[in-house]
């Protein structure tokens, strides 16, 4: 399937499924021989995330933990704006090497915002493992220790990923056609 509809949107495949997989592994691979004896606790990012770790966390052959989270945003009484909390980290972090699983990197504004909180809670340390990142989007600098590809600045669809909700459960990566 070469086109993909979603929606009223058009989109192109760009990145086929095995080309994920292989890269997932890869970086699968690196996250096995680094956290090799800490336990790691992983901490994907929901809704984008759980495709893809589901098929890395089962690439990881070490003793680890899962846990997800949410980033949920709310009007503060006292804000102008939007504030982003983090919501569903049930897990106690102190002295635990946490490892943040996400979809995609775009602004780095949401990872920013996750790395802050956590530091709050004396993690023994925060890695950041990231399925895409989209250097060319970046606005702020942060840390992304694990990544699987870097892609160009284009909205994208599929393997977890969404346009106005739809397009997760698509198998291969689609990009909006111009
Ligand atoms: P950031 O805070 O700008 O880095 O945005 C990160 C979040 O925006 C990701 O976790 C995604 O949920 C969403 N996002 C960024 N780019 C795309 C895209 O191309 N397609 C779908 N969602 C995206
Ligand atoms: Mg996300």
């Amino acid at each position: 399937m070469e086109h993909l509809q979603v929606k009223d949107k058009t989109f192109v495949i760009s990145i086929p499924e095995a080309k994920l997989q292989q890269e997932i592994r890869r970086v699968a691979a690196e996250i096995t021989r680094d956290m090799n004896g800490k336990e790691p606790l992983f901490l994907p990012v929901l809704n984008g995330a759980f495709i893809f770790a589901a098929d890395l966390l089962r690439e990881v052959n070490i003793p680890c933990e899962v846990s997800f989270i949410k980033l949920a945003s709310y009007q503060g009484t006292h804000s102008t704006g939007t504030i982003r909390e983090v919501i569903g980290l049930a897990k106690d972090i102190t002295d635990r090497h946490v490892v943040i699983v996400e979809d995609i990197i775009d602004s780095g504004l949401t990872m920013a915002h996750m790395i802050e909180t956590l530091e709050k809670q004396n993690p023994a340390s925060i890695s950041v493992c990231s399925l895409l990142v989209k250097p060319d989007a970046l606005k702020v600098q942060i840390p992304i220790h694990y990544r699987c590809m870097d892609i160009p600045n284009d909205f994208i669809v599929g393997f977890g990923l969404d346009y106005d909700g739809f397009g997760r459960n698509i198998r291969n990566i689609y990009t909006l056609k111009k």
